[in-house]
């Protein structure tokens, strides 16, 4: 892949491109696809406001995707931006998308006058861990990820 990087809001037109990169992303990180509605699911809730997204497009093709949404910090009384995904296809990435992502995130955040940035990333990711070191994330050692299932096939 070459050409000019350029970042996009993502918009319902992008779901079908958006689905493969998650299917990339689920491969990457050893955890299941999305299902069958899932298309169906995000588009809805990408026009109810759920999520939002940015899409990278380098030389008209899409190599790589944020997905964010915001929760809320009671102690600062200030939005939090929740970054769900961050992803590069494979033969695009170490070449400043993820950078570029990442940053454009953060000016989002900084315009929504969000107190922070959070996200989560699988321990042995190491790569990840050194990119967003390198973007000026920190790691929560002190608190510990809970999560409750609430539908069966999820987990
Ligand atoms: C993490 C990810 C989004 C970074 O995207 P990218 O386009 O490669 O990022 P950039 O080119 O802007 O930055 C690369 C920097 O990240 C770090 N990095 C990324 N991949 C690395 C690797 N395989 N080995 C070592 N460092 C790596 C380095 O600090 C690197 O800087 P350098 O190239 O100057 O050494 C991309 O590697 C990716 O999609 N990985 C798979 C999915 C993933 O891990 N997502 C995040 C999990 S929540």
């Amino acid at each position: 892949v070459s050409g000019r990087v350029r970042l996009s809001p993502l918009t319902s037109r992008d779901i079908p491109n958006l689905l493969g990169l998650i299917r990339a992303l689920a491969k990457f990180e050893h955890l299941p696809p999305p299902d069958k509605g899932a298309g169906r699911r995000l588009r809805a809730a990408l026009r109810a406001k759920g999520f939002h997204g940015l899409i990278a497009r380098q030389g008209g093709h899409p190599v790589g995707y944020a997905l964010y949404f915001f929760t809320y910090s009671s102690f600062l009384a200030r939005p939090t931006f929740y970054l769900e995904d961050l992803f590069v296809l494979p033969g695009a990435r170490r070449s400043g998308i993820g950078g570029k992502l990442f940053r454009a995130c953060a000016g989002i955040a900084r315009k929504r006058r969000c107190g922070r940035m959070e996200w989560a990333v699988l321990d042995w990711n190491r790569p990840a861990h050194r990119f967003y070191r390198k973007e000026g994330g920190r790691i929560l050692s002190e608190w510990q990820p809970y999560r409750m299932t609430l539908r069966k096939g999820a987990f």
